[in-house]
């Protein structure tokens, strides 16, 4: 049995640098055609000096809590899930709540790579249908630029920085106008190919020494081809699955948000879901590939920006390393 859930409060913050096609160009052998032509993208925001995980976050707290119309010592939990946090130890979600001014309350980092966010709304669910009264905070944030290799150009043209953070409650039937229904959450899993998308080094498999110079291994590898086949399958068919669950079809979809990684993956995936273009949300031209925030900033941009309207149904998706995949069913 579960626990009717809403969204209360959206929020996004993205670094201000930009980092463009044609800083690359003058980093790496690249050029403006080929990016853009095979991923769609034309610049990303690059994290400065002091701005974290955390600080992203924390920021993209604020304002969903704004939106929300709530104060932070209203919150019981916060979630951050990310794949570069601040720190191991402690976690982000530790250092998000002492930000927050927050003592005494649950807080933990959720690793799914760029399905992050997907995976923490799943938990705050999970943690709502325990303690009905929570109020949770979701906050999705990665600084990839952390990870990410300057000198390899089939990497690192791809992603960027930046945070979203969601305010997630139960629902009471008495939530402010403006709050989305969280319809459903589908998750799934395949780590037979975790090979394929890593970040090892510095992992307990993978430790540094003391002195040790840096590695390939410390940042982002990935096999772009055979991702890319695999993230058009996983997106289309968890989405397929969502719509039969409900008793959906997809002319019922007024919104579709897939994960911001590649603009020819989101075409794919739109012909096989026959989701018209102007039904799909893409921001990924300005920000990248930002890894567990694409889909909450997406998400958070397309309702700021009347993309999104009161009434309409949302379906999101993501896909990231593990590989992990998820769709969630939102009505606003
Ligand atoms: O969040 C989930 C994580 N990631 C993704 O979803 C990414 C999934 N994969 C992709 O988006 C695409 O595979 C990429 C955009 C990464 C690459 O596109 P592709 O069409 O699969 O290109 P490719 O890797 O097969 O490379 C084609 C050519 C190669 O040259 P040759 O061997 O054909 O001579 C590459 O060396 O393009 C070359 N290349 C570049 N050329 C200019 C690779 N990167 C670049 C570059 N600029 N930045």
């Amino acid at each position: 049995m579960t626990t009717p859930c809403i969204i209360r409060g959206l929020g996004h913050c993205v670094p201000e640098t930009r980092l463009t096609n044609a800083d690359l160009e003058r980093m790496v052998d690249t050029n403006d055609e080929w990016i853009t032509s095979r991923t769609g993208v034309k610049e990303r925001r690059i994290a400065a000096l002091g701005e974290t995980t955390v600080s992203l976050s924390h920021q993209a707290a604020l304002r969903a809590l704004e939106n929300a119309g709530m104060q932070a010592e209203e919150l019981t939990h916060i979630l951050v899930a990310t794949f570069t946090p601040d720190a191991y130890i402690p976690s982000s979600a530790c250092m998000l709540a002492d930000c927050l001014g927050i003592i005494g309350r649950t807080a933990m980092d959720i690793s799914a790579a760029c399905s992050g966010f997907l995976f923490a709304l799943e938990a705050a669910r999970a943690i709502i249908c325990l303690h009905p009264e929570a109020k949770v905070l979701v906050a999705a944030t990665d600084v990839v630029s952390s990870r990410l290799d300057y000198t390899d150009r089939s990497i690192c043209i791809l992603f960027g920085d930046g945070g979203g953070a969601a305010i997630v409650t139960a629902d009471t039937g008495l939530a402010p106008a403006g709050c989305a229904q969280v319809l459903d959450v589908l998750l799934a899993t395949d780590g037979s190919a975790h090979g394929l998308l890593t970040v090892k080094g510095g992992g307990s498999g993978a430790p540094y020494k003391p002195g040790e110079t840096v590695r390939r291994d410390f940042f982002v590898e990935m096999n772009g081809r055979e991702v890319f086949k695999y993230a058009v399958r996983a997106m289309s068919s968890i989405c397929k699955k969502m719509l039969e669950k409900n008793s959906l079809d997809k002319d019922q979809v007024d919104v579709f948000i897939p994960h911001q990684a590649n603009l020819r993956i989101i075409d794919a995936v739109g012909t096989r879901l026959e989701m018209p273009t102007e039904k799909i949300f893409t921001n990924l031209q300005k920000y990248g590939n930002t890894s567990a925030a694409s889909v909450i900033i997406a998400l958070s941009e397309a309702r700021e920006e009347g993309f999104i309207k009161d009434g309409n149904l949302v379906l999101l998706s993501t896909f990231g390393g593990g590989f992990t995949w998820g769709s969630a069913l939102l009505r606003f």
